[in-house]
């Protein structure tokens, strides 16, 4: 493979910028265990203030962050309420049955974004045969979704929603600052209307590992067991505390640097033969193009940008994602574009259309 490569696959393949690893260096630290580890408690306090929650813990991951999350709202015997695209019902090893004996009840919104009328009729638990419906997921931005950013308003009507029937409500925020961003909201803002919020410090803000879930003092330290219980434990891992915090002073204002980069791809890349690009829906960091099937496949067509030194996701049999982040720089994207040209010319010879 040509070096070097653009790696577009996802924004949670950046590396550690010499500043952070130099403040990870540096970090104060203390065993966690025992609540001592300044660092952490500083970032816990800090981004529970940020989102407007009483409390925070930190987590070693995404998925650990979302499903002691739902651990704080369910018990055996309930189900929760999310679109079918979410990553808690995608990509988490049906973490929901497997650790907390929880199902998912998915609604097709459009982009993993839905609304009241999408969810109206699916509470249940009156009934002795029923589970207990107890939860409603949101996931801001949407990744299989395409990247979109909630609306405000969007949100608060789901929320509110859910509240009146008498529902908890959990936030999957991997990239809530780029939402922020993109639909011009503050985290506090979004977030007055979750009952709690995983955000993630791997995707879009570039450190190397970490997430966090706020939400009430009850959640969250229903929230601190179940991470104990999923091995989770942390002992001095003020060392990624530290660039969480960094990241909070450095990277979140750049996030809008990945957007631009993203739009910039996406309209010159919806340009190019047997693609198809949604530019109405390139609003953050992640995009979906199309393959046309007398092009071939998604598959096929990644293999061959590979070759030119560029990496995307194909999510679907005709569907590539592409994600931009801190490490894409604006000097790469022509080369991109070249690449995305050069393999999409390739094919009047390679598979001459019937
Ligand atoms: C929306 C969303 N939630 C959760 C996760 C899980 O994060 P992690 O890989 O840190 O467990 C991801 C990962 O990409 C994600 O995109």
């Amino acid at each position: 493979m040509p070096s070097p490569v653009v790696d577009l696959r996802s924004d949670t393949v950046t590396k550690p910028t010499p500043a952070m690893r130099k403040a990870i260096a540096e970090a104060e630290v203390g065993d966690d265990m025992f609540g001592e580890d300044p660092t952490i408690n500083r970032l816990e306090a800090r981004v529970a203030e940020l989102l407007g929650k009483e409390a925070a813990v930190f987590a070693c991951s995404g998925i650990q962050s979302n499903q002691i999350g739902l651990r704080a709202h369910c018990t055996s015997g309930d189900e929760i309420l999310l679109d079918e695209s979410a990553h808690i019902f995608h990509y988490e090893q049906g973490a929901p049955a497997a650790l907390h004996g929880v199902t998912c009840r998915v609604v097709r919104g459009t982009g993993g974004i839905f609304s009241p009328a999408d969810l109206h009729g699916l509470v249940r638990g009156e009934d002795q045969h029923d589970a207990i419906t107890r939860l409603v997921c949101v996931e801001n931005t949407t990744n299989r979704g395409g990247g979109l950013a909630w609306p405000l308003a969007a949100f608060r009507e789901v929320a509110d929603w859910a509240h009146a029937q008498g529902l908890g409500v959990h936030v999957d925020g991997a990239r809530l600052f780029n939402a922020c961003q993109a639909a011009g909201y503050s985290p506090a803002e979004f977030c007055q209307y979750a009952d709690t919020i995983s955000i993630c410090f791997s995707k879009g803000l570039g450190c190397p590992m970490g997430s966090m879930l706020a939400g009430s003092t009850r959640h969250i330290a229903r929230a601190r067991r179940a991470r104990k219980l999923f091995g989770g434990a942390i002992r001095q891992g003020g060392m990624m505390a530290a660039a969480a915090l960094y990241s909070l002073d450095h990277h979140v204002g750049r996030i809008e640097e990945d957007h631009v980069h993203a739009r910039f791809l996406a309209e010159r890349i919806a340009g190019l033969p047997h693609l198809t690009v949604n530019l109405d829906s390139v609003q953050t960091n992640i995009f979906m193009i199309e393959v046309s099937p007398e092009w071939g496949t998604a598959a096929e067509y990644a293999s061959r940008l590979a070759h030119r030194g560029i990496l995307v996701f194909a999510i679907g049999p005709q569907r590539l994602r592409v994600c931009t982040h801190l490490d894409v720089s604006k000097e790469v994207l022509e080369k991109v574009v070249g690449a995305f040209a050069q393999v999409a010319s390739e094919v009047a010879t390679t598979f001459p259309i019937a």
